[in-house]
């Protein structure tokens, strides 16, 4: 029976990917801030972590997979998007914040879970087209999520029996995408037009959808070079 581990299951991707691999009948591990009851009740195990506090946090997660001595597959996919605006009026705080659960957190929590000899097949990060793109008003998102694909290749180079990616999902209908397309229409930031044309098309699945893809698409991951940034709509 498969084992996964999923960092941010209460909602969109990470919601959907956790009862994607349920209804496959996996045992799925999952952690996020609030808990998703609909999954706990079909099995998910869960843990209410905030990814910003790394001591609670740690003890938390290696309390929970104490007994598991592999994973098939690892998705660090909790992450927080901040606002839209330029570089000179974000707060250093909010960007350090969002290096804390995009970036660092995920390097602990790699920690953790590579800890006592666990083995883990495969991790993917789920990263971003912004990672590429640096457009003009998705400041420390951006930042994090270059820094999560060098965090991705640099472990790449240390887990030898480990396949890595970062892994751009494209365009989710989620959360994050409910903030950015009810945003008033600005031209310094130009994608917020894209972004609003693409919503409630076939270019913005939910997360259920985006996660059926996703799963599908695994193997393919496998025969790239561990440690690489892939984009899904480039597959
Ligand atoms: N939506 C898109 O179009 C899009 C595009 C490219 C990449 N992505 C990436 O896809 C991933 C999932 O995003 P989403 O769109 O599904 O967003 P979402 O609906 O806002 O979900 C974010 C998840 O991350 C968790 N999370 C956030 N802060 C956390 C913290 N401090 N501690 C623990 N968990 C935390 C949230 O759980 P709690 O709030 O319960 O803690 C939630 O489960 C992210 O990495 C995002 O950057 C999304």
């Amino acid at each position: 029976m498969q084992r996964i581990f999923i960092t941010g299951v209460s909602s969109g991707l990470g919601y959907g990917l956790a009862k994607v691999f349920l209804e496959r009948d996996a045992i799925v591990y999952g952690i996020s801030r609030r808990a998703p009851d609909c999954l706990i009740d079909l099995g998910l195990r869960h843990r209410c972590v905030d990814l910003r506090k790394e001591d609670v946090g740690r003890k938390a997660i290696s309390h929970m997979v104490q007994q598991v001595d592999s994973f098939d597959l690892v998705l660090l996919n909790a992450g927080k998007l901040g606002q839209i605006r330029d570089m000179v009026a974000t707060p250093l705080a909010d960007i350090r914040d969002t290096m804390e659960v995009n970036v660092f957190a995920n390097k602990w929590l790699l920690d953790v879970l590579f800890s006592n000899s666990r083995s883990i097949a495969q991790v993917i990060g789920i990263s971003s087209g912004a990672s590429q793109s640096g457009s003009r008003g998705w400041n420390g998102y951006s930042l994090s999520k270059a820094t999560l694909n060098m965090l991705i290749k640099l472990y790449a180079g240390e887990q030898l029996n480990t396949h890595f990616t970062s892994l751009a999902p494209g365009l989710i209908d989620t959360a994050m995408q409910d903030y950015l397309t009810e945003l008033p229409a600005d031209a310094r930031y130009a994608p917020l037009e894209t972004l609003k044309a693409a919503k409630g098309t076939e270019a913005m699945p939910d997360g259920y959808g985006c996660a059926q893809k996703l799963v599908q698409i695994l193997p393919n991951l496998l025969e790239k070079q561990s440690g690489c940034y892939v984009d899904i709509r480039n597959l």
